[in-house]
């Protein structure tokens, strides 16, 4: 008789534990989280004979708060009243072990709950424990007909629950490691567009459409850049200082091969001997006081592009040794070191000095000279191209309206007057300050007009203002004047009488009057 019992039970073991294999075995071959869990409820729904099934996981929010994924039922069927859910998941999350009701109607655990007339009579809930975590609750639902749960049956469902969730959280894991990855790709691709963007917009800023040069003397100075872009010599850049040298030496650098590499910019005119040396080619721990780790110097740095040493009358004489041996057969040896590296760097220099007069009191050395000067690109003073001055006027106010956050900027003719005759010994830097201060004191709704403008460049206009285009009697030039501002204004107004009037500060009538004795006729009132 024994041996029967123990022969059946036997026999219910390994039924049980082929279950167990079965539904591990299904689980073990798919991937996808939701997929596993509709395998296990689907599985567990039918081996117990339950009216529901539903596995809820753990957010990554909050313990508290779970999430429905999977829900196995008959359509008839409703879900677990939503009290009764919160007090069945609070308990088996706090215990970590299964809860099996029989009789919900009278189960002390959760008192006062009620079964609905036996539609949901007995529940099994197990946790989901993946490295003594609950990832989340798998719980099963019986209604009165179909009596409670057996112990076989809680602790097949058990053991089913606690192998397929390492399975479970594992997929979990690559799954989260997946959209990671992803959002890391995407990231990755904004970036690269973001990083695109910005070199088109440094090649666009420091190519030759932005350096404005429209007169003569400048389309020279463009194309003569433009020819040594295309290759490696050295170029020396002079010219008083803000005519564009340094903008110049960019835009080569911009326009050549090296434009990948970088450009490195250094003055040679504010360090002491040493400390430029060093910055320029480096040095070795310990070869002078504080020197108190290695460093590489500025050339290494611009390996591979472009090196723009400004001010360069002013370098010391052992460093304009150093840079000689660079430019003639890329050799820099860092301070303190005992060997000699290599480099291949383009050099560009400027200075607004006399070179020859530095070379005639020996603080500049001749042979350095000739290696500099390869190709020499001079700069004109902005009062030898009183043409540009317009054109660069409008090149600054669009860039200054765009830093001030203004639609537009505009200028008043009378204005514009003033600075094309201006002597501008600041050249065009003192040009793009001088706008860039009338922007900012003008009346936001108009014109920036003469008013705007400092009192140094006014009070200085007339004697600064190139006279040579008025000869005459003192009658006929001022007529001459207010006939040519009279047209001009006009035209910019396109023939509008009230803009006009406006602009110039005379009543309508007063125009009116004027445009008579002119001979000048407006097209619009
Ligand atoms: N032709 C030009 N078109 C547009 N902007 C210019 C032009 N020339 C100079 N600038 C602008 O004027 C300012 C001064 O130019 P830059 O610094 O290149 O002058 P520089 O000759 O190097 O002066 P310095 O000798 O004082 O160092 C810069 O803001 C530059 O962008
Ligand atoms: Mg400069």
């Amino acid at each position: 008789m024994d041996e029967n019992r123990n022969i059946a039970q036997l026999e219910a073991t390994l039924a049980e534990l082929g279950c167990i294999n079965r539904i591990i075995e299904k689980i073990s071959r798919v991937r996808e989280t939701n997929h596993i869990m509709s395998i296990v409820i689907d599985e567990l729904v039918k081996l117990t004979d339950s009216d529901q099934g539903v596995i809820n996981l753990v957010t990554p929010a909050s313990v508290d708060d779970l999430l429905t994924v999977v829900r196995k039922s008959q359509p008839s069927v409703d879900s677990l009243p939503w009290k009764v859910n919160n007090l069945v998941s609070g308990w088996v999350l706090r215990n970590k072990r299964t809860l099996k009701v029989d009789d919900l109607d009278n189960d002390d655990r959760l008192p006062g709950q009620s079964s609905e007339n036996g539609r949901f009579q007995s529940l099994l809930c197990c946790p989901l424990l993946a490295r003594a975590e609950a990832v989340g609750l798998l719980s099963l639902v019986r209604s009165r007909d179909k009596g409670p749960f057996s112990d076989d049956q809680s602790r097949l469902v058990s053991i089913v629950a606690s192998q397929s969730a390492q399975i479970l959280s594992n997929a979990l894991l690559l799954e989260e490691l997946a959209r990671k990855n992803e959002l890391l790709e995407i990231s990755h691709k904004k970036l690269r567009s973001e990083y695109d963007r910005l070199q088109r917009e440094v090649n666009a800023t420091f190519a030759f459409e932005n350096i404005i040069g429209k007169s003569e003397p400048m389309r020279q100075v463009l194309m003569m850049a433009s020819k040594v872009s295309a290759n490696d010599s050295p170029v020396l850049i002079t010219g008083p200082t803000g005519t564009g040298k340094e903008l110049l030496a960019r835009a080569i650098h911009y326009n050549s091969a090296r434009k990948q590499k970088p450009f490195v910019v250094k003055n040679c005119g504010v360090k002491t001997e040493t400390l430029l040396e060093s910055e320029l080619f480096g040095h070795v721990k310990g070869s002078f006081t504080g020197a108190d780790r290695n460093k590489a110097g500025l050339f290494k740095e611009a390996d591979g592009g472009t090196i723009f040493l400004d001010e360069i009358g002013e370098a010391p004489a052992s460093t304009q040794v150093a840079i000689l041996r660079v430019l003639e057969n890329g050799e820099i040896r860092p301070i303190g070191a005992s060997a000699t590296e290599y480099v291949n760097v383009r050099i560009l220099s400027a200075t607004n000095r006399n070179l020859q007069d530095a070379i005639e009191n020996g603080t500049f050395r001749r042979d350095l000279y000739y290696r500099l000067n390869t190709i020499t690109i001079d700069l004109p003073l902005l009062r030898d191209r009183r043409g540009d001055v317009p054109h660069l006027v409008y090149h600054f106010l669009k860039q200054i309206a765009i830093k001030l956050g203004r639609d537009t900027l505009s200028i008043t003719p009378a204005a514009l007057d003033v600075l094309s005759r201006y002597s501008w010994p600041g050249n065009v830097r003192q040009l793009e300050h001088e706008l860039e201060r009338a922007a900012v004191v003008c009346d936001p709704d108009n014109p920036i007009d003469i008013c705007d403008l400092s009192p140094e460049l006014l009070g200085s206009t007339a004697a600064e203002i190139d006279t040579s285009g008025y000869h005459g009697k003192l009658r006929e030039v001022v007529e001459r004047v207010e006939r040519d501002l009279l047209v001009s204004t006009l035209n910019q107004t396109d023939g509008n009488i009230l803009k006009t009037s406006k602009i110039l500060g005379l009543t309508r009538k007063g125009l009116k009057d004027k445009l008579a004795r002119y001979g000048i006729s407006a097209k619009k009132d």
